[in-house]
Formats: C-alpha cells, sequence, structure tokens
C-alpha cells in the first residue's frame, strides 16, 4: 500500500479547541505552522514555546491530522499535561513530529483487533479511522462510564467499564476489563489475525498473551518515559530479544518503537523495571523585563 511519507516537522502550533471528551480525558486540537502526514502509532513531542519552555517536551501519540491541524487526547497526570489543560484557543506549542516507528499497515494485519485503555485509545483509534475495514474489531476500555469518550468512539467500538456506573441509557457496556472483552471477541473473530494494542502495561502484557495463546500477531504501542522523543538521551529503553544480542538488548522506544512486536519484549525485565524517567531539572522563572 503506498502512503505519503511522514516528514518530521519542528514548527509551532496555535491552540484550536481543548477541552473534555469524557471525565479526565481531554482533547487537543492544534493548527500547525505547515501541513503534516502520519502513520497510526506515531507521536509527537508538544512543549511551550520561547522561554517558558520544558527542558523536554512530552509524548503524546497522534489521534488524527487534517491538513495543518492535529489532534491529541491526553489526561492531566502532572506538570506538562497540566499546562496543556490551561490553554486556550490561540496560545501557542511547539510540535515535534511525527516521531517513531507506526503499527504496521493493513496490508499485514488480517484482520484487526484494536484494544486501548484509557490514553492509549489514540494509536488504535488513528489506525481504525485509516485503515479499519469490515471483520475488524475495536475494543476501548474505560473505569467506568464517565470514563468513555462516547460521541468520540461513535459505534465502531465495543465498550467495557471496570464499574458500571456513568453509562448512559443509549449504550452498552461489557462489564469486566478490556482484555476480557477482546478475548470474547477474538473468540468470534475470523482469524488468526493481529492484536493492535495501547495502554497501561497490564493491558499490554494481557493483550500480548491473548494473541499469543490464540496465535494472533501482536504489536504494542509503549508509553514508556520520555526526554529529547528522536534516540539521543536514552531515557526510554525497553528490553527487548534480539538474536544479535544475548539475552536481550535496550532498545530506545522513541525511534525504535513506540510500537513493538510483543515477542519481542523481554517481560520479565519490562514489566518489574522501574521506569527510567528522565528527571527535569527545574527551571527558574524568567524575570519580567
Ligand atoms: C509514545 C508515547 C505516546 C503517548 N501518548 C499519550 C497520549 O496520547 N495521551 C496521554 O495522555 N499521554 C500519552 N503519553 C504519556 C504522556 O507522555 C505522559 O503522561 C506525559 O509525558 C506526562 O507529563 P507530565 O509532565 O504531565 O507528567 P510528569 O510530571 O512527567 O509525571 C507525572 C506522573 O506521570 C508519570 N508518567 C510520566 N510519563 C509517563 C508515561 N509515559 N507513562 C506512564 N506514566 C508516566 C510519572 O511517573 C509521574 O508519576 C504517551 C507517552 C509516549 C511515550
Ligand atoms: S527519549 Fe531520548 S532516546 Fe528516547
Amino acid at each position: 500500500m503506498n502512503e505519503p511519507a511522514t516528514i518530521t516537522r519542528s514548527c509551532r502550533g496555535s491552540v484550536l479547541d481543548n477541552g473534555p471528551v469524557s471525565r479526565g480525558l481531554l482533547r487537543l486540537d492544534l493548527r500547525l505552522e505547515v501541513p503534516v502526514n502520519f502513520l497510526p502509532g506515531q507521536f509527537a513531542m508538544l512543549n511551550r514555546s520561547g522561554g517558558r519552555a520544558f527542558v523536554f517536551g512530552r509524548p503524546f501519540s497522534i489521534l488524527a491530522v487534517d491538513g495543518d491541524t492535529v489532534s491529541f487526547l491526553y489526561r492531566v497526570v502532572g506538570r506538562g499535561t497540566a499546562v496543556l489543560a490551561e490553554l486556550e484557543p490561540g496560545d501557542e506549542l511547539t510540535f515535534l513530529g511525527p516521531l517513531g516507528r507506526p503499527f504496521p499497515g493493513p496490508d499485514v494485519v488480517r484482520p484487526a483487533l484494536l484494544v486501548g485503555g484509557g490514553v492509549g485509545l489514540p494509536p488504535v483509534a488513528a489506525w481504525l479511522a485509516r485503515w479499519g475495514r469490515d471483520g475488524d474489531v475495536a475494543c476501548f476500555g474505560g473505569r467506568d462510564g464517565h470514563d468513555v469518550p462516547w460521541d468520540l468512539l461513535g459505534s465502531d467500538w465495543a465498550v467495557s467499564v471496570d464499574e458500571t456506573e456513568g453509562v448512559p441509557a443509549d449504550h452498552t457496556a461489557w462489564h469486566g476489563l478490556v482484555t476480557e472483552l477482546a478475548a470474547d471477541r477474538l473468540a468470534h473473530a475470523e482469524g488468526p489475525g493481529t492484536v493492535l494494542a495501547c495502554g497501561p502495561v497490564p493491558l499490554l502484557r494481557a493483550a500480548a498473551d491473548l494473541a499469543a495463546r490464540e496465535d494472533w500477531d501482536c504489536w504494542l504501542s509503549l508509553e514508556e518515559h520520555m526526554g529529547c522523543g528522536y534516540g539521543v538521551c536514552k531515557g526510554c529503553v525497553v528490553p527487548v530479544r534480539d538474536p544479535a544480542v544475548s539475552p536481550w538488548r535496550n532498545a530506545t522506544c522513541c525511534s525504535e518503537g513506540p510500537v513493538f512486536p510483543a515477542a519481542d519484549i523481554v517481560w520479565e525485565v519490562y514489566g518489574a523495571q522501574a521506569s527510567l524517567a528522565v528527571t527535569e531539572p527545574e527551571r527558574p522563572p524568567k524575570e519580567k523585563p
């Protein structure tokens, strides 16, 4: 399949819209100085512009691109995402992207079972929007009905919730883990095919186990802590099997991933290791002239 080449851009973006799509999940639409293209699974580093920039931008999977407009979904977990949540239309950010290796395209994925948990939704939603076909199945998991971006998901997604509270009367949701929902859907799918997943590590591990059990391929998008975002700082390593290196080696998640074949990940190490967070030094506030 011929896809237009994706070229990494570093440019400014002006906020078009920024607001909640569910409890705790926000959508940010940015108009960039130049049009961009991306492949599902790729991400961008976002940062404040000018003198208030963080030392490191923050990585976010790209949800959608329309010409010069790029969209993200995010959850506030710390300082960088708190800054994002305060942005108003017209405010500026810097954008570096698209970065990283995407999910495989539909020519090697037949059929697809997509699994997204929480803020793991954007890369799999981007895949479904770009390449989804009849026979593909998409499963999204939230903690409860308030967590689920119902309007954004539309009718294409099966939804699971840990608690049924907040599920609207005109929607249905599987009560349980999203990987249990995915296992149910996989049992009824025409396979073997490919599982594509993004979310917290336990979800990734369960998706990988499910795929291995059923003899499906599996690709995972890992949301590792990142510094530079393009392979220099080595702050984002993931232990992977590599025939050339025994027993395993550290791959840089930003440039060799964030999408990896599940079979390459050394779970005993990856699941157990404290993530190598890149600690950012505090900058003194700038003196106002
Ligand atoms: C390739 C990639 C794609 C991502 N896509 C999205 C996305 O689409 N939407 C979204 O909301 N988030 C996404 N993330 C995670 C996002 O980058 C972090 O939540 C963000 O950097 C946190 O910045 P902060 O300054 O608010 O938090 P910090 O102050 O840096 O950290 C606050 C807390 O969050 C934890 N944390 C920070 N980064 C991560 C991480 N990567 N994974 C798990 N915990 C983390 C820290 O350990 C700490 O406990 C993605 C990460 C990667 C690597
Ligand atoms: S974030 Fe710097 S090498 Fe990956």
